[in-house]
């Protein structure tokens, strides 16, 4: 039976959401990718293969975000004059200039337009029509009373764990990323000429590394995770 929350992979197929193998398969190269991804400062210049921007793509896709709204766009931008602009809209930030494609990734305020999308293709995909009918209902509730900077904050959170998954996902390929947020949003709406419900949000230059990363430096396990007094 098809549900809300069902996914398929890549290939189209239904996920075995619960397999324990695959589970503890997935567990193992998540860690090796969470250790080895790097912010990278600087890039060589060469050019991520096209099919392997087309699977990063699959990956930020495949987001969670809250309702499933993906209340976000990303504009990718490979061309050099264009990235040239941009640039000086990023504190002329070297990683602008050098990646392979620098992906802009936009919260989407037009939630009306989302939802009726929603709706949609929910009901194309088999749902029956009155589960759709009772959860865009609620979806239609929580999101008409957003406004202004509430309802940006809201989609620029779900943007962001997008990236998340652009920035492990690229090192999962094989190749690297930096997550910024030091630029000019209003300069980025202007070069690319983005509709005022796209608000660029945060950046991701992909490419490989022309420097060597430092070793992470991370604040103490027991200082980031705290004990519930109740516990005590
Ligand atoms: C939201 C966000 C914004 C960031 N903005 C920039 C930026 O503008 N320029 C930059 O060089 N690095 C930027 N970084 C990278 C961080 O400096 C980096 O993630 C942090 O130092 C930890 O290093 P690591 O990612 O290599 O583990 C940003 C990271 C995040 C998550």
């Amino acid at each position: 039976m098809t549900t809300f929350s069902a996914v398929t992979n890549t290939h189209g197929g239904q996920v075995a959401p619960n397999s324990p193998i695959k589970a503890r398969r997935a567990n193992m190269a998540f860690h090796d990718v969470v250790m080895s991804r790097t912010a990278t400062k600087h890039f060589d210049r060469r050019k991520v293969p096209a099919d392997q921007v087309r699977a990063l793509q699959d990956l930020i896709r495949h987001a969670a975000s809250a309702f499933n709204l993906q209340p976000w766009r990303a504009v990718i931008v490979e061309d050099d004059a264009r990235k040239r602009d941009l640039a000086e809209a990023t504190w002329n930030q070297p990683q602008i200039t050098t990646c392979s494609n620098l992906f802009v990734f936009c919260a989407n305020t037009d939630l009306e337009a989302l939802v009726a999308q929603l709706e949609d293709e929910s009901i194309r995909s088999g749902i029956p029509a009155d589960t759709v009918q009772a959860f865009i209902g609620a979806v239609r509730d929580f999101t008409v009373q957003l406004h202004g900077t509430e309802r940006l904050s809201w989609a620029q959170r779900q943007t962001f764990l997008a990236l998340a998954n652009g920035i492990n996902g690229a090192r999962s390929l094989g190749f690297d990323s930096c997550p910024m947020e030091g630029f000019d949003p209003g300069g980025y709406s202007e070069i690319l000429s983005l509709p005022s419900t796209l608000v660029p949000t945060v950046l991701m230059p992909i490419g490989y590394p022309s420097t060597v990363s430092r070793e992470k430096l991370r604040f103490a396990h027991d200082e980031m995770f705290l004990e519930d007094t109740a516990r005590a």
